[in-house]
């Protein structure tokens, strides 16, 4: 590797004894500048150079998983591969030594838990997400979608990720939750700072309690008087024959926050650069809008962008190689989606492929409960910038911007239409 791009990079640790020399794949998740060029050009890269599942010095040393068989194996298995990043204990030690004015900490639940205890707290919220609820919101967000489109229409140009993708995803949680759409800005800014880099791990702390605190007041008036949304919804169900607790709410309404906006932001992002890259496309689905469904399926499948955590729970053999309790562990989705083993020539954007089954929304037990709620707010984008738009195209003077992570995020993408 040449110095100057070395320099880019996180320190490299050391090897384990337990990792052997041919499982060794020098990549930074964070900083590889090549990702950040063109994220998933230099994912197939790392897929026709690495094994399906490495260790990589950068960043502390961890395991990327990136074969699509070894993803699937690796989401389904949380006997060895845990979702409890920091183990209970330890985060009650942790959290007992944090000053008392900090406040309780709220937890994304149940993202960060296993089986058995993963099951019983995400059911209440398995019925609230389901493909019927969802679908009974589309009218709803192809009104906000309008409305967003409207403010820039005229102008010819727009930079898509803030003014179309980011405020989309804030207003439809902000409905569904049953929160006013007058305080977009307020969760808008809760979200620049939520994604905005970490100089301090307490720094996750204060950001969780601020989203829980934007909410606080909603979700007691909701406890003493219900209505038509989400949060009231949560406070009927129980937790395993259990009535619920202020604190769950709190945790349930970070989750949703945390698994809710920035994806879509992401997923839209792909999708419209992909449309704005593909002039055909957008004519074929201009000419039959029924094929949107289907096309944003390929674009979900060709552009995965999330990158789940796991610990190793116990030491273990997993795909031939030795693991170590605590070594951390990436589910790299969006190689697992790209790998040439599970889908024929994966390059090609393909509305009519064999195999349409992605992993983009994961697998296993934590497999995502928005997607069905994601499947409408990205069919509606693309929906509406077909129906409204002309032929809109990439602004060739401003390239799209990348960060990287356990999400690959568009920062910005400047189109333009005639
Ligand atoms: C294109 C958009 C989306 C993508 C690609 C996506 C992807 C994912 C993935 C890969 C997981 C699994 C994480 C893991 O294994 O640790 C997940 C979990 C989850 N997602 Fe999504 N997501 C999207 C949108 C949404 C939306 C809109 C919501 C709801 C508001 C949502 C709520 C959740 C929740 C609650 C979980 C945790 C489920 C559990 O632990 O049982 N997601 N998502």
């Amino acid at each position: 590797m040449d110095t100057a791009v070395a320099d880019q990079l996180s320190p490299a640790v050391p090897k384990p004894a337990h990792v052997p020399d041919a499982a060794v794949y020098d990549f930074d998740m964070f900083r590889d500048p090549a990702l950040l060029r063109d994220p998933h050009e230099r994912v197939r890269h790392m897929l026709s150079e690495a094994p399906p599942v490495f260790w990589t010095p950068r960043n502390g040393g961890h395991w990327i998983v990136i074969g699509h068989e070894e993803n699937y194996l690796a989401s389904r298995d949380t006997t060895i591969f845990s979702s409890e990043i920091i183990p209970s204990a330890h985060a009650a030690a942790m959290f007992s030594m944090l000053p008392p004015d900090i406040g309780r900490l709220p937890l994304p639940t149940p993202i960060n838990l296993d089986p058995p205890a993963h099951t019983i707290y995400r059911a209440p919220l398995q019925s609230a997400f389901s493909p019927r609820a969802m679908l009974a919101r589309k009218e709803e967000v192809r009104n906000l979608a309008n409305s967003l489109i409207d403010a820039v229409i005229d102008q010819g140009h727009c930079d898509f990720i803030p003014e179309i993708a980011e405020p989309l995803p804030v207003q439809v949680f902000l409905k569904m939750m049953g929160l006013p759409l007058e305080r977009q800005e307020e969760f808008r800014t809760l979200v620049h700072e939520f994604l905005a880099p970490i100089a301090n791990p307490m720094d996750i702390i204060g950001r969780m309690r601020n989203v829980a605190d934007a909410m606080k007041s909603d979700i007691l008036s909701r406890q003493a008087e219900p209505q038509d949304d989400l949060i009231s919804l949560l406070w009927r169900s129980e937790i395993d024959g259990k009535p619920m607790t202020y604190e769950l709410m709190e945790d349930f309404g970070v989750l949703l926050f945390v698994a809710g906006l920035d994806t879509v932001i992401n997923g839209m992002g792909y999708g419209i650069r992909h449309l704005a890259r593909n002039p055909d496309l957008q004519k074929t689905l201009r000419a039959n809008p029924k094929l949107i469904t289907e096309a944003a399926e390929e674009i979900l499948r060709r552009y995965t962008f999330t990158v789940p955590s796991r610990r190793v729970a116990k030491d273990a053999v997993f795909a031939g190689l030795q693991m170590k309790e605590d070594d951390r562990l990436m589910i790299f989705l969006p190689a697992a989606d790209l790998d040439p083993r599970e889908f024929t020539n994966p390059e090609l954007f393909d509305m009519n492929r064999e195999n349409k089954v992605h992993i983009a929304f994961g697998a296993g037990p934590h497999r995502c409960l928005g997607s069905h709620l994601a499947r409408v707010e990205l069919q509606v984008i693309y929906e509406q910038m077909l129906a409204r738009l002309p032929e809109f195209r990439i602004d060739e003077a401003k390239p799209a911007t990348f960060h990287a992570g356990n999400i690959i995020a568009i920062d910005s993408l400047a189109i333009r239409w005639d």
